[in-house]
């Protein structure tokens, strides 16, 4: 049995929402600045000078001793890269950006993955279809539907492609903490899941591979990265659940 869910009012989910839109703006800004040459340091200093002017707190900084506030994985990186001064970004690089906020007591969290100048086919197909696995997990945000309906969304349209999901990692319930419950693999299970209710919200991320859906840990104990060093994508909404459908609180609406 995992934990609760906890329910947000309308009120909590409007704070949500401007937590997540300081998100999204962020990851704009970095898609923006993203440029061969380009170190992850610089991306991730970036990042928490643009939440903390608009008055949030980095999230990740700290988590469970987390070293900064942006993760930054690129190519066979699939989350939790490290910033570095010594890692500047080329063309050719698939690079996944991951961040998240807290803002009056409560989180926002969104990734999305680009490509920097021009990658091969099957690269921008992978980034594509990641995208797209989101677009319809997002669909199946709606009352009345399971976890599972999520789930088996992700997987079904990534394995369409020949692509793969990562097991070891999940999405989440998000909240006044970062990871609530309920978990939200990518992958759909056969026990029984939670059902969606109004004032659920989902962290919702595929984590895509070209290659086996296997991952490892690198030495410096965040760093996840695919077993045969495939190419890894990564995309990530934060999403309430209401009586009229999804709603995306880390879509930008301003
Ligand atoms: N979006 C990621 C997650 O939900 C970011 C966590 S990175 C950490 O797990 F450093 F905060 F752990
Ligand atoms: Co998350």
């Amino acid at each position: 049995m995992g934990r609760a869910v906890i329910l947000k009012t309308p009120a909590e989910i409007a704070i949500m929402r401007e937590a997540n839109q300081i998100v999204a703006e962020t990851l704009a800004l970095l898609e923006e600045k993203m440029a061969p040459g380009v170190t992850t340091w610089q991306l991730d200093r970036w990042a928490e000078k643009h939440a903390v002017k608009h008055g949030a707190v980095p999230a990740f900084k700290g988590y469970r001793g987390y070293p900064a506030s942006l993760c930054v994985s690129l190519n066979e990186q699939v989350v939790h890269g490290i910033p570095s001064k010594k890692v500047m970004v080329q063309a050719g690089d698939i690079v996944s950006i991951d961040f998240g906020v807290k803002y009056k007591g409560f989180y926002g969290d969104a990734a999305i993955t680009v490509a920097v100048g021009e990658v091969g086919e099957r690269q921008a197909e992978l980034i594509r279809v990641t995208r797209e696995a989101l677009d319809k997990a997002i669909e199946q945000v709606q009352v009345g539907n399971r976890i599972n309906d999520i789930s088996r969304a992700v997987q079904h349209h990534v394995e369409q492609h020949d692509f793969s999901v990562v097991r070891q990692f999940v999405g989440h319930g998000i909240g006044s903490q970062l990871h609530e419950a309920p978990e939200i693999p990518n992958y759909h299970r056969s026990e029984r899941t939670p059902k969606l209710l109004p004032g659920m919200v989902l962290a919702i991320e595929p984590m895509v591979n070209i290659g086996g859906s296997d991952v490892q840990v690198l030495a410096d104990g965040w760093t996840v990265i695919t077993s045969d060093h495939s190419i890894s994508a990564h995309f990530e909404h934060s999403v309430a659940v209401t009586e009229n459908g999804p709603l995306v609180l880390s879509e930008r609406i301003r």
